[in-house]
């Protein structure tokens, strides 16, 4: 089988996407701060900033292909810790895209809809991107950095991501459904939109665009919902009664980062590749039988 690199393994959708390739692939998943032991991958512990180890990597292991999704990927932290964010988010992954242009080999990066303001969604490939805050500015500076270096990489924007995931990382659902057990007050933003999609979906995509190779796919979700809708949702199937659901607007809740309004994603582009993701109601049910 062929060798496929996937940058953050132990991470929340490296993790995924690992579960879904090692079928196809013998696959190689990056590890960093947290461990990355997922049964039938080849763990390797690395610091992408560091190009001398990144080149490392790719000399010993050699990989055929390469899906980038190592990265800082809370919006708060990457706005407080600026230079730490560029550092991960754009120059390592413009190195990553460089190297593979060196060994002529496919390069997938998974990038994000908060390179959108939010102001005229549904956004699809022909948008053009404008970033509120760091953590988009610097994801899109890796996709423009990217191009230039390697004409053929393929974006992967995605959209807001749940689901199951390895011991090390966690999606937006682990803590919500957590507070929603224990009663405690859960504030939710009903004027805040996205088009949410599961991990396993998310993977089932990036994998379809492993082999179609496009320049740039969106992966939005069935349905654009607000996070407060969403939180309903996830108490009705999960059942719990006692959720305590606040729902409340952007302006009632300071947070470092600016956040859009709606960066819901178009998938018309994916779905002609062969993308089926499911109804948001299907996915959590799926992860509620887990
Ligand atoms: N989650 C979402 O809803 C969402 C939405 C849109 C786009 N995205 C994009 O999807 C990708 C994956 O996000 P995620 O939610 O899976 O993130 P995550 O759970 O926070 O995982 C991030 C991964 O990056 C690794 N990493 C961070 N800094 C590193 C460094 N200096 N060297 C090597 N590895 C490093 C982490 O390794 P350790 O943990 O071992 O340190 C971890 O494996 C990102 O590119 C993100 O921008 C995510």
């Amino acid at each position: 089988m062929k060798r496929l690199l996937i940058t953050g393994a132990s991470g929340f959708l490296g993790w995924n996407i690992a579960q879904k390739a090692k079928a196809e692939w013998t696959v190689i998943g990056t590890h960093h701060s947290h461990s990355a032991n997922i049964p039938g991958i080849t763990p390797v512990k690395i610091d992408l900033t560091k190009f001398n180890d990144l080149k490392t990597l790719f000399r010993e292991k050699k990989p055929a292909a390469v899906i980038h999704t190592a990265a800082l990927s809370e919006p708060n932290f990457c706005q407080e810790n600026q230079n730490t964010s560029y550092r991960i988010n754009t120059e390592a992954a413009i190195n990553i895209a460089g190297i593979c242009s060196d060994l002529d080999i496919p390069c997938l990066f998974t990038s994000t809809d908060l390179v959108f303001n939010g102001l005229n969604p549904p956004y699809s490939e022909e948008d053009q991107p404008s970033p509120l805050n760091v953590y988009g500015e610097h994801k899109l500076l890796a996709e423009i950095g990217m191009k230039n270096r390697c004409a053929s990489v393929v974006i992967c924007r995605m959209p807001l991501m749940f689901g199951r995931t390895g011991s090390t990382a966690s999606s937006f659902l682990q803590p919500l459904l957590k507070r929603m057990r224990s009663g405690a007050a859960v504030n939710l933003f009903v004027d805040e939109f996205r088009t949410p999609l599961s991990g396993k979906n998310a993977a089932e995509g990036l994998i379809i665009a492993l082999e179609k190779l496009p320049d740039v796919v969106h992966f939005g979700g069935v349905e654009r919902i607000s996070r407060y809708e969403f939180g309903k949702l996830a108490m009705e199937v999960f059942n719990y009664q006692n959720a305590n659901l606040n729902p409340c607007k952007q302006q009632d809740i300071q947070m470092p980062a600016p956040r859009p309004r709606d960066v819901s994603l178009t998938n018309a582009k994916a779905l002609q590749m062969g993308f089926r993701p499911e109804p948001l109601k299907v996915s959590l049910e799926r992860l509620k039988a887990v």
